[in-house]
């Protein structure tokens, strides 16, 4: 059964790739290298165009039984100066993946949604009947898709996991493949990175309403991401016709760590202090997202299995393995 896993050289993509080939699936990559790598897609086969192209993806779903949508823009700040390079990406080129695919016969699809769509919700922990209030052009985007899943499902039963990811953070335990953003703006890695530079971590804001005033997020490890979209994969392959036809799960832990709590963690892992300051609230951060993921539980049999000292120490020896690489 053959696989085609759009933005398979991103971070998350490329690791649910591994997980895919390795439970003996056929992986074919699609990615524009726009965001993602060529590293990350080493020995996979790999097709460089984009989703807005869709006289190559023909061919290549042609090729595929089901598809894996990872291909999108996917800074929040960002997309609050830029909301047009998102609405054009995660939208507009997004629907011609999405019709491409149907024309093309597939009726499984599995989508990278993100807590994003919730906005700030007024309860926590967040469950997926939670209210859907995108406060940026990020979580829109993902929300539109969704939304174009969810007719779709019911219009052409074309079916669909709809995966809401909370905090991917972590690497493959390999060392091999891990987060690679430029510009890095995610906390996990730029904390590891302030103990090996001893540049400044800025933490954005410490006067929320949680326990030490800074921001509480539910942070889960990407092979557990992988795992689930293994898991949502079968789910569409079974045969039972009573199955929800677009299907939307939560994947994270349902524990929240604070920005400092991270800290610690990163000082900890690496036995070496964080220098930090303390500056205003990033615009658009809600103060607490921590998921309730019963239903991933329930409906796929799956929970995250790695906890924070795992997520923290993959990510350290992935970048202590690519600063290696660069100085050999
Ligand atoms: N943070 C800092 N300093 C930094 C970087 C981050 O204090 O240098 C804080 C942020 O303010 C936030 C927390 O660390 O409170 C986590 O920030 P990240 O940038 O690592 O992640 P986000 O929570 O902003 O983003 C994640 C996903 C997005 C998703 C968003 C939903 O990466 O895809 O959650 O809110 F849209």
């Amino acid at each position: 059964m053959a696989i085609l896993v759009v933005g398979g050289a991103g971070y998350i993509g490329s690791h649910t790739a591994r997980a895919l080939r390795h439970a003996g699936y056929d992986v074919i990559l699609y990615d524009n290298l726009s965001t993602g790598s060529r590293r990350l897609a080493q020995g996979f086969e790999l097709i460089e165009a984009d989703i807005a192209d869709a006289a190559t993806l023909r061919p290549a779903l042609a090729r595929a039984d089901a598809l894996m949508h990872f291909a999108a823009h996917a800074y929040v700040g960002e997309s609050v100066e830029n909301p047009r390079k998102y609405f054009r990406n995660n939208v507009t080129a997004a629907l011609t993946l999405l019709n491409s695919a149907l024309e093309a016969g597939i009726r499984r699809i599995v989508f990278s949604s993100s807590c994003a769509v919730y906005g700030v919700p007024r309860q926590i922990p967040i469950t997926e009947e939670t209210n859907r209030e995108p406060v940026n052009p990020y979580g829109a985007s993902k929300l539109f898709f969704e939304n174009a899943l969810e007719a779709y499902s019911r219009a052409y039963g074309l079916r669909s996991v709809r995966l809401r990811y909370f905090n991917a953070a972590g690497a493959d335990e390999s060392g091999e493949i891990g987060e690679l953003h430029n510009p890095e703006t995610h906390l996990i890695p730029l904390a590891l990175a302030a103990t090996a530079s001893g540049r400044e971590l800025q933490i954005y804001g410490s006067d929320y309403d949680t326990q030490d005033g800074t921001c509480v997020r539910d942070y889960i490890h990407v092979n557990d991401l992988a795992d689930a979209h293994m898991r949502a994969l079968q789910y569409l392959e079974s045969a039972d016709q009573n199955a929800v036809q677009s299907l939307a799960l939560n994947l994270g832990t349902g524990r929240g760590h604070s920005v400092l709590e991270i800290v610690e963690a990163a000082e900890t892992a690496t036995g070496r202090p964080v220098r930090r300051s303390v500056r205003p609230r990033r615009a658009g951060d809600p103060p607490i997202l921590i998921a309730d993921p019963a239903k991933a539980q329930s409906v796929l049999g799956w929970t995250a299995k790695r906890n924070l000292p795992e997520i923290i120490s993959s990510a350290w020896a992935w970048m202590q393995s690519a600063s290696r690489r660069r100085a050999a």
